[in-house]
Order: C-alpha cells, then structure tokens, then sequence
C-alpha cells in the first residue's frame, strides 16, 4: 500500500459502521441533504444488528410507564447508569418504536391488534416489544431500506483503520476497501462511529466475527480513553458448546432452567424473579452449578432450559428462529426435549464515552470536536454495569438517531481542516508491516490463546489472582503479536491481513477490561469479584476512564455517575 495512491473523499459526515445505529444516523443526515458515508467492513444486512433475537424496550401497555421502564433500568444497571440518559431513552422509546413502526417495520401482534410484548429478566411489566424471534433483523431490514432510500452512499467491505484525531478535533477517517487494498482518507465535518461491541475477546460469545472493539483500539491508540470497559454481560443462555444466542425470549414465554439433578435452580439464586431475574443475576447462577458439578452433557458445562410445557404454536410462531438453532447446532428440538445452554459472551457495557448527544469525551469532562459515536461500541451508560435484555436494540436505534440529529446541529458550526494523504501513513505503515512482517507466531493460535484465557480468568468470574494472571497473559501476547506472520500478500480480499490487524485491536482494548477489573474492588452488577463480592458505592460508584500512558500500559481515573430520582438501593430479584 502506498502514500501516493491514497484517494481522498469529502463529506458532511461520515459513518463507520451500518447497523442500527449508524444507519439511523445516516438517514436523519441524508434526508436533511447532507452528504454522508457510511463505511462498513460487511455488506450492511450483516451486522450484528440483526442478530438480535428477542425484543425492544418501550412501555407501551396500559398498566406499564416510562418512569417504570426507567426504574427497571437503572436497578438493572446496578445503579451505575446514569440516570439523564436512561431518562431521556426510556421516555422516547415508545415513540421510537412508532417510529419505527411508520418506517415499515412490521411487529408481532397481540390478540387485540396492539404491538406484541412478552416479559424480559429484569423488568416489571412485559415491555419487550418483538417480531417473532428476529426482531433485530427486521429492524436492521425496514432501516436499511429507508437510509437506501434517502440515498445514502455506503462504503461496503471497507475496513477503516483510522480515526483522523489531533488537538481535540476529528477530521475523518482513514480506510482502504477490502477488495482492492486501494487507500483512502474520507474527510467529515462530523465522524461517527456505529461498530458494535467486543464479545470476540472471549472464547464462548453470542457475537459475529466481525465483533472485534476495532474502534476501541483505534480511539485507545490516538489517546483517547474508553469508558466502564471491565462490564461485560454474558447472556444466560448461549447454545451449549457454541455460545450461540438461544434469545431471553425463550424464558419470557416460560423456558425453565433445571440442571443435572432436576432441579429448577434459579429458587435458590432469585426466588421472586426465577428465571426472569436480570441477566448478569442468571448467567452467575448457571456458570456456579456447572462449578459445582451439576452441568450436564458431554463435558458436563451447560444445564437445561426446557420449553416442553410450551403450547407447540408458542414455539413455532414466537421462537421458529430458536428452534431451528438448537436442531442445526445440538440436533435437539426443543418442542420434544430440553435443550443444552450455558453462559456466552454477549454485551459490550463499556466503551467511547459519549455525552447524551452522543459527542465523544477526551476526559469525564471534554469533549471531542466532529467526533460522536453510538450503539454497542458507546457508553452513553444507559446500561451502567448490567443491561437489560431488549435496551440495545433500543439504544442503537434511539442513540443513532439523536446522533444524526447532533451532527446536523453541529456541521455548520465546525471550522474544517481537511486532511491529507499524508494522514493516512499511520494505517498504511501498519498494513504494510502485517503484510511484511516475518516472524513465526500464527493469528489464530494467539486469538485463541487471547479467548480462551480471557473466558478463563476474565469472564463471569473474577478475582485478584485471575485477574493478574491475565494481565501477565496479555502483556505476553502483546510481545508475542511483535513477532506474527501471514501467508497471504495480495492486495484482493486479503483477509489474513484483516484478522491480523483485529487481533492486534483484540489484545488492545482487552488489557482495559481487565486492569479496569483489577482495581475495581467491589461487585457490581455483570463484574463479579469473587474476593469483593459485595457492591461499594462509597468508593465505587464510579465510572472507569483509562487510557493508554505507554507502550501498553494503561492510565484509569474515575468520573462522576449522574443520578437522579432513583436512590442506589439493594437490587434484590
Ligand atoms: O435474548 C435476546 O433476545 C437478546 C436481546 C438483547 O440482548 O437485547
């Protein structure tokens, strides 16, 4: 890749990333006649949007309020949310869903004709609104549709490599397209990114390949810090062996989780909410029986929901796509015989921290100019330290928006410095060294060395002792990333080279969610330590900001959570 082939484009804005967040934005710019790209590295019906299977948030039932939707939000966050931004999304999500809606989205229904609900763990009221089990898909469908409309332009299978950050300002991004290596810097007034979450960094995950915290890294590595990273949910029920989603919806229509003994085992853990207490309150207790050797299968590291008592119409209307999962995946139908889960990696807390108009902070109290971000690779800390099943969705789409509605706010405002060839060095001094590096250690062994023990030491359960080990790994697998090789050189879909560079972005941020955890003495919502096992609002009812003082070391100081109505209280479930 060289300097003089590098192409430059111009923009209102730019957008790195196109699933429901940054497609939301687009649209809202496009449709105000700005000139907007988005930037993908999938085509944008692939992201991981989509994937999302049970529901979104909005109180729309007659018994149910936006104050209540708050309260269970923020209890959910362990208190840690804040509180400005859960108020502001829960209290425009039904009219977001009618947005939505009026956009083409078509809902599940309920007897009476009204938008469909079903119970979520954590809430009050059933308030996850739903489209059978692919609610994210066909949100991600009915958005694309509308951004495409407007006329959007969308750089697909492009990777960006680079934010163009200098002096508090944004000014772009640099990337090359997939296909053809060919380089290029996209000059914005307003650069957002959209890029999901970072689940990848664990063995067992709900999430696509592609979910690989590039940005994270990529703000990390230009000074900026990232927000809470040492919050990680882990889904309750991942498809025993794969990780794969079985959605909460299977236990909001009445899926119970027994394990090798028979025993329905959430009476102990959560005896009021059983297997609708929160998300971070189930995984614990499913990963504590396999612990104490009452899993089942194989290897004995899963434990049964059983969905057998369902009406047959509830499962093949409402949970087709869950159906068809566990008989692909495990060969068992869930309509004849209870089906194997475990805990999976699946929900990225932590993030760029964005302020409730979705500009990017360089501190807990500045902010960046021309730079915003949204979605899962955020934290505007609506979900603080656990999040509630079906406030992603909700997130992406709602934040996505606002974001757009920023950026037009702001364009005209900002004082633009284009960039130049010049700025895209960086990303091709790092492509070029990939591709011509010669040392013998392999991506995949070191992105399995990376998963695993990250899974191991790192994951549901945490202590001192894991937690430095961990840490010691990660600073060896920095040395050992030194020292890759790839076979593939070309310039057409080179993929080696792609998964080279999100390995290194993978070893990055991962270093956040563990010296995040180490000094976070307490537990708190999906952060559980073993060794501090209760919460310690004296000193930890804080957000972590960090960032990179060194080579790969990390700097953290701590900012102010936003309360509100809501007094930290106990969370009992
Ligand atoms: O369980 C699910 O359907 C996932 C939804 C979510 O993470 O919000």
């Amino acid at each position: 890749m060289q300097l003089e082939d590098v192409k430059i484009y111009e923009y209102d804005a730019v957008i790195v990333g196109a699933g429901l967040a940054g497609l939301a934005a687009a649209k809202e710019l496009k449709e105000a006649g700005k000139r907007v790209a988005v930037i993908t590295k999938l085509h944008p019906l692939r992201s991981h949007s989509g994937a999302a299977q049970g529901g979104i948030n909005a109180a729309l039932g007659e018994d149910d309020s936006t104050e209540l939707h708050e309260f269970d939000t923020v209890k959910g966050s362990d208190y840690l949310g804040d509180q400005d931004a859960i108020e502001l999304m829960c209290s425009k999500a039904p009219e977001t869903i009618r947005w939505a809606e009026r956009m083409g989205a078509v809902f599940s229904r309920d007897d009476e004709g009204k938008i469909a609900r079903r119970p979520f763990g954590g809430q009050s009221k059933p308030r996850a609104c739903y489209a059978a089990d692919r609610t994210g898909l066909t949100l991600l469908q009915t958005i694309y549709e509308q951004a495409f409309r407007a006329g959007i332009e969308v750089f697909d299978e492009w990777y960006c490599a680079d934010v163009l950050y200098e002096n508090g300002k944004a000014k772009g991004v640099a990337a090359y397209n997939i296909r053809t290596s060919e380089p290029a810097i996209f000059n914005a007034k307003a650069t957002m990114f959209a890029t999901g979450g970072y689940g990848r960094a664990f063995k067992i995950n709900s999430n696509a390949h592609a979910n690989t915290g590039d940005a994270l890294s990529i703000f990390a590595r230009r000074g900026l810090p990232l927000e809470d990273m040492e919050f990680v949910q882990f889904h309750p029920t991942g498809l025993g062996g794969s990780g794969i989603l079985i959605s909460e919806a299977a236990r909001g229509e009445g899926g119970r989780l027994y394990n090798s003994e028979g025993e329905r085992f959430m009476e102990k853990y959560a005896p009021n909410a059983m297997e609708l207490a929160s998300r971070d309150v189930v995984s614990r207790a499913i990963m504590e029986e396999i612990r104490q050797g009452r899993g089942v299968g194989p290897n004995k590291d899963a434990v049964y929901i059983d969905l057998t008592h369902l009406p047959k119409e509830t499962i093949l209307t409402k949970l087709p796509e869950l159906r068809e999962l566990a008989i692909t995946f495990l060969g068992q139908d869930m309509l004849k015989e209870p089906i194997m889960i475990a805990a999976t990696g699946h929900y990225s807390m932590g993030g760029i921290p964005v302020n409730i108009r979705t500009q990017v902070k360089k501190s807990p109290t500045e902010l960046v100019e021309g730079l915003y971000a949204a979605g899962e690779c955020s934290c505007v800390s609506v979900h603080g330290a656990n999040r509630l099943g079906a406030n992603s969705l909700l997130e992406a789409l709602f934040f996505g928006r606002v974001a757009g509605q920023s950026m037009l706010e702001d364009i005209d405002k900002i004082d633009f410095e284009p960039a130049s060839k010049e700025d895209a060095k960086p990303m091709i001094d790092k492509v070029n060294w990939t591709k011509s590096n010669n040392g013998s250690e392999r991506v995949p062994a070191l992105r399995n060395e990376l998963q695993e023990s990250m899974t191991m030491d790192a994951g549901v359960f945490r202590n001192e002792e894991s937690l430095l080990k961990q840490k010691e790994k990660l600073k060896e697998l920095y040395e050992r990333y030194k020292n890759i090789r790839i076979d593939d050189k070309s310039n057409t879909f080179n993929t080696d080279l792609q998964e080279a560079i999100e390995l290194g972005h993978l070893i990055d941020f991962s270093l956040f969610i563990v010296e995040g955890a180490l000094a976070r003495k307490e537990s708190r919502g999906a952060h559980f330590r073993e060794d501090y096992p209760q919460r310690d609002d004296e000193n930890f009812l804080k957000h972590t900001y960090a960032k990179f003082s060194g080579d790969y070391e990390l700097e953290l100081e701590y900012g102010d959570v936003v309360l509100g109505k809501f007094e930290p209280q106990e969370r009992k479930y």
